[in-house]
Order: structure tokens, then sequence, then C-alpha cells
């Protein structure tokens, strides 16, 4: 692992400088920061993976400036994805499709298809666009751990292992993408992320979302879906009766999240992700939640379980995710 002293800043020429010269970057997108380098270049992408310390069995998602370079990577796309791709694109959506040779078998880990995605931030866009190759990024935190939404979160993951964290601002999404596949007319949702399937469902109404087996599957074809994932340290339990879980609980110390304000006894700390109960504004403060919470070192974080509709299924499929162990 090479020793860097990691800088966070805005200097996208450096940032590209850097992309250039075969080193990574965090790189901000809408969804959650991601732990960019040259998707063409396979010496790059074996860095990647061992900065995250992630398993070579597990595929990288290649982002593009512009949905038109898609063409330029991936072949046989199916009208279905061209549908999604014209409505999502740019923005938090991934589709899987048949890659074109040039793409690396590394980025794909052996597989024929390839993961796409367009990111709607700006400073991305404008990074990207500099660049005469695509940028692989996995999230840019550790294997399993809680996705970074802020500058802050990548750096104390990640300090020491990469040169430089390009700042972006706070995720505005702040869940990752929708990763979708093509299968016949329907379109097969792998991971449930910051596009809902009732979004999906409004411009194809053939849409299946695949729960992968809760079960520690490195190959699965999307590993994002495997079971432990998204894990902060602190043990954590999703619930949907809060008073009795912390009864159960007691007296260990709890760190409770809930949807909105409300008193409850014998917690050591909560936090509400909304005033109002907005999904789409607990989506952007999840994981801001998660880390600040998981620094305390608690024994337990208590989550309230979501509405599961809208990004509250994306939010309670998180929350499984971390609370394996
Ligand atoms: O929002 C996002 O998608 C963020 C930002 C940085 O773009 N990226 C992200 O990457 O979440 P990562 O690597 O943490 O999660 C991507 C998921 C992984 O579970 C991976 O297994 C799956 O996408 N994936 C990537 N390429 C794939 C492929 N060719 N086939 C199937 N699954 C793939
Ligand atoms: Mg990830």
């Amino acid at each position: 692992m090479n020793n860097w002293k990691t800088i966070i800043g805005k200097d996208i020429n450096y940032a590209a400088q850097l992309l250039m010269a075969g080193e990574l970057v965090a790189m901000p997108s809408e969804t959650v920061y991601g732990l960019a380098g040259n998707a063409l270049n396979p010496f790059v992408l074996e860095k990647i993976y061992k900065a995250k310390e992630r398993p070579f069995t597990n595929p990288l998602i290649m982002h593009l400036a512009t949905p038109a370079e898609i063409d330029y990577y991936a072949q046989d796309i199916p009208s279905t994805a061209r549908l999604l791709i014209e409505a999502f694109m740019p923005g938090p959506l991934t589709v899987l499709l048949p890659k074109k040779s040039i793409v690396p078998d590394m980025v794909s880990a052996g597989s024929p298809y390839a993961a796409f995605r367009v990111p709607a931030n700006p400073t991305t866009t404008q990074l990207l666009s500099m660049l005469p190759f695509p940028l692989a990024a996995p999230s840019a935190n550790r294997f399993k751990a809680v996705s970074p939404t802020t500058t802050a979160h990548v750096f104390s993951q990640l300090h020491n292992r990469i040169p430089y964290i390009l700042d972006g601002g706070t995720a505005t999404e702040g869940l990752e993408s929708t990763i979708v596949g093509f299968e016949g007319d329907t379109v097969v949702v792998h991971r449930l992320g910051a596009v809902t399937l009732e979004q999906l469902m409004e411009v194809w109404p053939k849409v299946v979302h695949r729960q992968h087996a809760i079960a520690e599957a490195t190959t699965a074809l999307a590993p994002g879906t495997m079971a432990r994932h998204y894990s902060p340290a602190t043990p954590l339990v999703v619930t949907t009766d809060v008073p009795q879980t912390i009864t159960h609980l007691k007296p260990r110390s709890i760190g409770l999240i809930l949807l909105k304000p409300a008193v409850h006894h014998g917690v050591c700390h909560t936090r509400a992700l909304t005033q109002d109960g907005d999904l789409k504004k607990a989506g952007q403060n999840l994981y801001s939640v998660l880390h600040d919470i998981d620094k305390l070192k608690l024994d337990y974080i208590v989550v309230e379980k979501l509405p599961d509709m809208h990004l509250g299924k994306t939010i309670n499929d998180r929350l499984s995710r971390a609370m394996v162990k």
C-alpha cells in the first residue's frame, strides 16, 4: 500500500493529472463518493481493488461523461436500456450491458456484462470530460463499510492510501445508484438505489426486483447485494418496535436513529434522519448519521424501519445488510 499524505481539495486539473498518471483519486458524485482510476488500465484497476481491500471477484462500475459514450464501450444495447438511459442519465442509474473488448475483463470481474453510469454531479462531469478514458469507481469506503457522502468520510477510511480527494460537496442523493440489467423485455433490478422501483415503472412497466439471496456470496451477479455490506463497526438492529427493542437491549448503551424526532427513554444518543419524514432527505442523511453514531462506540445502533416504499425500500435494504454480522 502506498503511504500517501492524502490531500482534500477542489483542484480538478490536479485530480485529472493524477488520474492521467495512473494514480487513484476519490471523486464526488451525486450518490456517494467514488474511488476512481483509469477504467481501461488493468494496473490501475488492481490499485483500486487493493486500496479498498476488495476481492477481485467484485466488479467495478464504469463512469462516463455523457450517455452517448456508452456506445463506445457497450454493444447490443437493448431498446429498453435505451429508454432508461434517456430517462435517467445523467443520474443515479447504472445499467449492465454486454461489454466491448476494449473494456478490460478486470472491470467486470470476468463477466461479459459491464456496469455503466453517467454521474450528475457537475464536478464529476467536468473531471470525466477532461480525461481520454472512463473512470472505474467503487464507493470510496473500505470493503463492506458504510459508503461516504462527504470528503471527511472518505478521508477517515482511505487516508494514506490515495493522493487526493476531490471535493465536490456533500452527495445530494446520499444513496448509491440503482443497478439494472435487461432480460428480454424485462428490467431486472439487481441493487435498489437512488432511483426507485416506482420511478423505473413510470418509464417501463415490466420491472422485477431480484432480491439477491441474503447469503455471503462474493460471486453474486451484483455483490453490492451481498448479505453483509454497508456496515458500521457497531452492531446494528433494525426494528418496527423501538420501545420493545430498547427494553430488550438495556442496560447496554444504545444510539437510536429515527425517521422523525421523538423521545425514547433508555438511549444514550438519538438522531432523526429528517424533521418531517421526507424519504429523500432521509436518504441524503442516512450514511452521515451512521458514520456519526458509529464514532461514539456504543454497544448498539437501533434504527427504526422505514415505510417500505420509494426510497424507504432502498434504505431498508441497506439497513438489513448493515445488520448482518
Ligand atoms: O452510486 C454508485 O453506484 C457509486 C458511485 C461511486 O458511482 N458506486 C458504487 O460502486 O456504489 P460499488 O462498487 O461500491 O458498488 C457497485 C456494485 C457492486 O455491488 C458490484 O458488484 C456491482 O455494482 N457491479 C459492478 N459491475 C458489475 C457487473 N459488471 N455485473 C454485475 N454487478 C456489477
Ligand atoms: Mg460500495
